[in-house]
């Protein structure tokens, strides 16, 4: 009963707020059919950041019959690991079964192999390298996979195993959001068939995209084994930070009722003055700086207006985003003015198929050109590159998926983005071309905690804080978004009517 009234409150708060995400499907259906051997065998298998890294790390999978949880948990050399392992009950979830365990005292610095199952049958072996705490991190950040078949899905694994490649040291991978389209469990199972040998090489940061649920609320935190202890919002997605080397990462779920609410605002604020680590990088899937096609409507731009003050007042770094489908990095910026000072926002490009153009009439409505440092269109065959002046000069270089790079290394940060071509070159090798490449410097050892308290946002604080979030987004859409979208409109329609998009 309470989770129906849970339900149903979310459910009419959604409507209300029409940044709705779909019909809302039936969550817990149990499989019809009696199970059968091959219905032990676990699928969709994830390795997840969930904690402190050095020690932990959540694992989740899916079985079509009720089975049993088994991990096997070895180090290098075959010996069990010492580790402990929570198994969560197991749950019947859109018509199959989620399995989901978190294993705490692993040792920093070791690797680990690992079997998910049943005791009698296993996935294939999959890997993960704890942190060893030694100050310096390298990952991979990839976005908007958002495919809808196995072919697409496919181009989109070929991009991160290119991006593996590319920075074998990666010591795990954030997806920005929008692993599938529709986020049907042919989809899920799609990617999930597709991305087997990747999932099973590295350690998921996962951010939940728009169309990660579409419809099903906690679809994303039964996919994945994240920790949900600190916030409640995860109907679409789940709020969550960790510290990977000297760099603390907190990762915002921008599908919920405002793209973030007061309470998200409130946790995320505390979470980056929580931290002494030297470097601050946020990572969310809507973009606050975009020329894409989701640049115009309010929610995306509410981050523009709410996200940024506390990514200015906290001193973060780095902002990764997705969801507009194309690459964009700003120069630091700070209060919504150039600032050497600031905050760098990359907007990271698709590893996917699906490419969004510039849409022109958002540059100097929403987005002050001036802030562009770089710009990548993914289109088919070809693609723009910022110029410094504008986005037409285009680039004859066969276009593909994009992926980043990214180490911090003391006080020294670098993310460099790439492009795999999706066409071999003369000689049937892969193209993979440096698009961009930024390098932040700052002294270290000078961040000190503002915030040691708890964190927690309870229930009832994120229900009260629904109406004043909802006023606020109401407040800003009408007073500070509808009267430049309605000065944009006719530049919109032009646009509309010469090239066909909007
Ligand atoms: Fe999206």
């Amino acid at each position: 009963m309470k989770m129906i009234g849970k339900r149903l409150l979310a459910c009419l708060l959604c409507a209300v707020l029409l940044l709705g995400c779909g019909l809302f499907g039936a969550a817990e259906d149990a499989p019809a059919d009696p199970p059968a051997a091959s219905d032990t065998a676990p699928f969709r298998i994830s390795c997840t950041i969930n904690g402190d890294p050095a020690t932990q790390r959540g694992f989740c999978w899916y079985t079509k019959a009720e089975t049993p949880s088994v991990i096997e948990l070895t180090q290098a050399d075959g010996t069990p690991a010492d580790a402990a392992i929570d198994y969560k009950d197991v749950t019947a979830w859109e018509g199959n079964y989620m399995h989901q365990a978190l294993a705490t005292g692993l040792q920093p610095g070791t690797t680990y192999t690992y079997r998910l199952g049943d005791g009698t049958t296993f996935s294939q072996p999959g890997v993960f390298t704890t942190d060893n705490k030694d100050g310096q991190v390298d990952f991979i950040a990839v976005a908007d996979i958002q495919a809808s078949n196995l072919e697409n899905f496919r181009r989109g694994a070929s991009t991160v195993s290119a991006a593996l490649r590319t920075l074998p040291t990666a010591e795990f991978m954030v997806n920005l959001g929008d692993f599938t389209n529709d986020s049907t469990n042919e989809e899920w199972d799609y990617y999930a068939q597709a991305m087997d040998g990747v999932s099973l090489q590295t350690t998921l940061a996962p951010i939940a995209g728009n169309h990660d649920g579409l419809g099903v609320w906690h679809w994303f935190e039964n996919l994945f084994c994240l920790d949900t202890s600190e916030s409640v919002q995860n109907l679409n997605g789940v709020n969550y930070s960790f510290e990977y080397g000297n760099v603390h990462i907190a990762v915002v779920n921008t599908n919920d009722l405002l793209s973030v609410s007061r309470a998200q605002l409130r946790w995320l604020r505390n979470d980056l003055n929580s931290t002494s680590c030297d470097w601050k990088i946020i990572c969310m899937h809507k973009s606050p700086y975009t020329l894409g096609k989701d640049g115009k409507w309010p929610d995306a731009m509410y981050l523009q207006r709410a996200l940024t003050k506390v990514a200015d007042d906290c001193g973060v770094d780095l902002v990764l985003s997705g969801h507009d489908h194309q690459y964009l990095r700003t120069k630091p910026l700070k209060g919504n003015k150039l600032d050497p000072d600031g905050t760098t926002y990359v907007l990271a490009g698709t590893a996917g198929t699906k490419r969004y153009e510039v849409r022109p009439f958002l540059a100097n409505h929403f987005l002050n050109t001036s802030f562009i440092d770089a710009l990548v269109v993914q289109r088919d065959g070809w693609a723009n590159y910022w110029d410094g002046e504008d986005w037409e000069q285009s680039d004859p270089r066969n276009v593909g998926g994009c992926f980043s790079c990214i180490r911090a290394d003391g006080g020294t940060l670098t993310l460099n983005a790439y492009i795999l071509a999706d066409a071999a070159d003369e000689n049937g090798g892969e193209v993979i071309t440096n698009v961009d490449t930024l390098t932040l410097t700052k002294p270290v050892g000078q961040n000190q905690p503002t915030f040691t308290g708890d964190n927690t946002t309870s229930k009832a604080a994120f229900y009260l804080d629904v109406v004043p979030s909802f006023l606020a987004l109401a407040g800003y859409t009408f007073g500070e978004w509808l009267p430049k979208f309605l000065l944009m409109l006719p530049e919109l329609i032009k646009v509309y009517a010469e090239e066909g998009i909007f």
